[in-house]
């Protein structure tokens, strides 16, 4: 059941009605359900659960500190890109030994950083990196845990944009050289070759792909056993997709994905990770909105919302359709009407969806964009100096400020005239 449904015709965030918190707070803003997180947390840890399994939550999806936390009290791990990400983590309460490093341009500080954390899992993606891992891993005389991520060359078959297994993406070191790669960090001070990982892209929503890549993965696995090597943990990585607008395909869910998983790697004596984003906060949040004018063109009804693409850029980088419902439950008879929803930014990009057919709207009212918990608010920017949107978080009838807007004097703060001007 979603958690954002309708009570006396008013959309609600759990008992919490969005008219009354856009009222309050006033729009845009990003609102999370806890119950949602929750939901979907636990969803796809107990599709997994039969095993050893460690489900580290890729906070690039969602970095606020509380969403962190509400997963991180769940038992998550988490994924992360940066150190800002690996700081989150730590600050938004998951154990360093729950944290799992990876990106293809970590930096000397970054990865000194982690390792001065002692986080559990640094997932390697270049023969550079490895070198100065091992420099910096003795300099301050310790062991690093590592992964090698391997691009196993599988096409997810998602947008280009976020496809990431195939050989020509940056990502990975190339399956075939896999085994000389961990032949070869066994050898060097200060590295301990544990573990396995690949991530193939993300927004996947056929299986088949997931199915190639783990056989690879396994192949790969038996062999470094064979060699010697110890591996003790597989990185399946994330990439499961969610329903955007209805999609005319069924989009498989966490138990789907885990028969895949067990039907590949379910006798493999290895701890299975997994770095799911999209499918655990994407549909937990919802962009609320409201409708500054409707615009009458010819042959054209745009819609002009107070959100736009530096809220929520997937619809402008992705051609991304994010389902869009009004707060208001419009009367049963009530026109229906094709509509541009467009936001105020200074780009034809800036359009959310194009000719969709709406119950008449009219200005003043709240709209709200489904299934924006992922990649949402920790994709916006500032652009036309619009100020970040407040994040909220509800849980049953409470709700909470967890990102505040910041004030124009805010978003100036760090910029200063250079020494030469008044
Ligand atoms: N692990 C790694 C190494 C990743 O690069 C990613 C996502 C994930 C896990 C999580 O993937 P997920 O389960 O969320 O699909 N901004 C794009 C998505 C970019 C994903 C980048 N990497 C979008 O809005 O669709």
């Amino acid at each position: 059941m979603s958690q954002f449904a309708y009570t006396n015709g008013i959309l609600h965030a759990e008992g919490n009605s969005l008219e009354a918190l856009a009222q309050s707070i006033r729009t845009p803003f990003y609102c999370y359900s806890t119950a949602a997180l929750t939901h979907n947390f636990q969803a796809f840890e107990n599709a997994l659960c039969q095993r050893n399994s460690l489900v580290c939550f890729a906070v690039k999806a969602n970095p606020n500190l509380a969403v962190i936390n509400t997963l991180s009290s769940l038992g998550a791990g988490a994924d992360v890109v940066s150190e800002g990400e690996l700081r989150r983590a730590l600050a938004g309460g998951v154990p360093a030994d729950k944290i799992v490093f990876s990106g293809v341009g970590k930096t000397r500080e970054e990865l000194r950083y982690a390792l001065d954390k002692r986080i559990l899992q640094i997932n390697v993606e270049s023969l550079s990196e490895l070198k100065l891992l091992s420099e910096i891993a003795c300099e301050n005389g310790v062991e690093a845990d590592i992964a090698v991520r391997v691009n196993p060359d599988v096409d997810a078959v998602t947008h280009e944009k976020i496809t990431t297994g195939r050989q020509e993406n940056k990502f990975g070191i190339d399956i075939s050289a896999a085994e000389s790669i961990y032949e070869y960090a066994s050898s060097l001070p200060g590295i301990c070759p544990t573990a396995v990982a690949m991530h193939i892209g993300s927004q996947l929503v056929d299986l088949a792909p997931f199915r190639t890549a783990f056989k690879r993965l396994r192949e790969l696995v038996t062999a470094l056993g064979g060699a010697g090597h110890q591996i003790r943990r597989i990185d399946l990585g994330g990439g499961l997709g969610v329903s955007y607008n209805g999609e005319s395909y069924d989009v498989p869910g966490p138990e789907l994905y885990a028969q895949v998983v067990n039907e590949v790697l379910g006798d493999i004596d290895c701890t299975l990770m997994f770095e799911p984003g999209r499918v655990i906060s994407g549909s937990a949040g919802v962009l609320v909105t409201k409708v500054i004018y409707v615009k009458k063109g010819e042959g054209r009804n745009f819609v002009i919302v107070d959100a736009a693409m530096n809220d929520l850029i997937r619809p402008a980088l992705y051609d991304a359709q994010h389902d869009i419902q009004p707060v208001r439950l419009p009367p049963a008879d009530a026109c229906t009407q094709l509509y541009d929803i467009v936001g105020p930014v200074c780009e034809t990009g800036d359009t959310f969806a194009r000719q969709i057919a709406m119950p008449d709207i009219i200005e003043g009212d709240y709209l709200v964009f489904n299934a924006a918990g992922a990649y949402g608010a920790s994709m916006s920017s500032t652009y036309n100096s619009r100020c970040l949107v407040p994040e909220i978080l509800v849980r049953g009838k409470e709700f909470s400020i967890v990102r505040k807007r910041p004030s124009y004097e805010e978003m100036f703060s760090l910029e200063q005239f250079a020494d030469w001007q008044e």
